[in-house]
């Protein structure tokens, strides 16, 4: 259904609380910086996708409460605004529980088993030894409820990685079946990725990533940033001062183009020419990354120590999530039939 054109365009934004909870840099500089700045000119939604995280960690269900106001701390430290932009759990929009249900009727299984995600999600389950049983149908059902997630604003764009795009395939691929089964009801959501979204790399050299051990938390005190950074890799052939660097392929040169973009050149320069050593890069590094993350430590300290204020932020995100959830649901239920 069309959106009268003066409409703001409709973003629906998410991520999954895995583990405790705690985002990265990662996640800061190739995702919430680019929320915080569509928060002004889009109808933006900042979800928690909690019964995302159920697939794999039903047995921790006790733990993913706590790890959702973590999330909700590094949405808000990192400077989205809850008035502008709703922040909310999704277990407290009941609507993309009734959508998922409903979604899942039209979606042939075939195109969940195909989707990648699904097979090395299985794959590294079986590796665990986990077993046939810890695959549930929830699982596979991941990413029609993803689906649901998006199509319950009736989004026209979902700010993710490449990572996603699979999901976001299938999410237009379900919006295309339903609207031609019932009638136009859902726009096809599109993939938004900003051309200014930065790539930092894990301090391994691999994509930073909680599973992988190799991150730099949001969360993480000014000291635990300083270890970090003086043990990670640099260039292995770069042994002396006076041995040439490659920055191209150097995690910590890389982190200092992301966070130092006016200034990394001249230390690319001089790392290039033998002029300087990995311990200097490191120690400069240490203070470019906490100058930049202190103010955002600071803040989601602030926010983790009202709690009854954060849960208050989140109930309020709901209610707000909720009645524009509700408005599709009735347009979804009388395009199907029911009352
Ligand atoms: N699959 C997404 C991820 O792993 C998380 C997610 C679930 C999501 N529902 C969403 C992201 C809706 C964007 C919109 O990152």
């Amino acid at each position: 259904m069309a959106e009268t054109s003066n409409a703001r365009k409709r973003i629906l934004s998410g991520m999954q609380p895995t583990g405790t909870g705690a985002l990265h840099i990662g996640n800061l500089e190739g995702a919430l910086r680019n929320w915080v700045r569509m928060q002004d000119e889009y109808e933006m939604y900042c979800c928690i996708v909690d019964w995302h995280a159920l697939t794999t960690r039903y047995t921790e269900s006790g733990e993913i409460w706590e790890a959702c106001l973590q999330v909700a701390a590094d949405y808000l430290a990192a400077g989205i605004d809850p008035k502008k932009a709703p922040v909310f759990v999704q277990s407290q929009v009941k609507e993309h529980a009734e959508l998922h249900l409903l979604l899942s009727m039209i979606t042939p299984l075939g195109w969940l088993e195909r989707i990648p995600s699904f097979k090395e999600k299985r794959d590294i389950m079986v590796e665990k030894g986990e077993g046939d049983e810890s695959i549930s149908y929830g699982l596979m059902g991941y990413p029609c409820l993803q689906a649901a997630d998006i199509l319950l604003y009736r989004a026209h764009a979902v700010p993710v990685g490449k990572d996603q795009a699979a999901h976001l395939e299938i999410s237009r691929e379900i919006a295309r079946r339903f609207n031609r089964l019932y009638g136009d009801v859902f726009p096809e959501p599109q993939s938004h990725i900003s051309e200014t979204t930065a790539v930092v790399p894990g301090l391994d050299g691999r994509k930073m990533s909680k599973s992988y051990g190799n991150a730099i938390y949001m969360a993480d005190s000014a000291d635990e940033v300083k270890q970090k950074v003086m043990n990670a890799f640099t260039t292995p052939t770069k042994l002396r001062k006076s041995d040439p660097g490659i920055p191209e392929s150097c995690v910590v040169c890389q982190l200092r183009r992301v966070y130092d973009p006016e200034g990394y050149l001249t230390s690319w320069d001089e790392d290039r020419a033998g002029e300087r050593g990995c311990v200097q890069s490191k120690r400069e590094l240490v203070d470019i990354l906490n100058a930049a993350l202190e103010p955002i430590r600071l803040k989601r300290q602030e926010i983790l120590a009202d709690r009854a204020e954060l849960e208050r932020i989140l109930a309020d995100g709901a209610d707000r999530a909720r009645e524009t959830a509700e408005n599709t649901m009735r347009l979804v239920r009388s395009a199907m039939g029911f009352k």
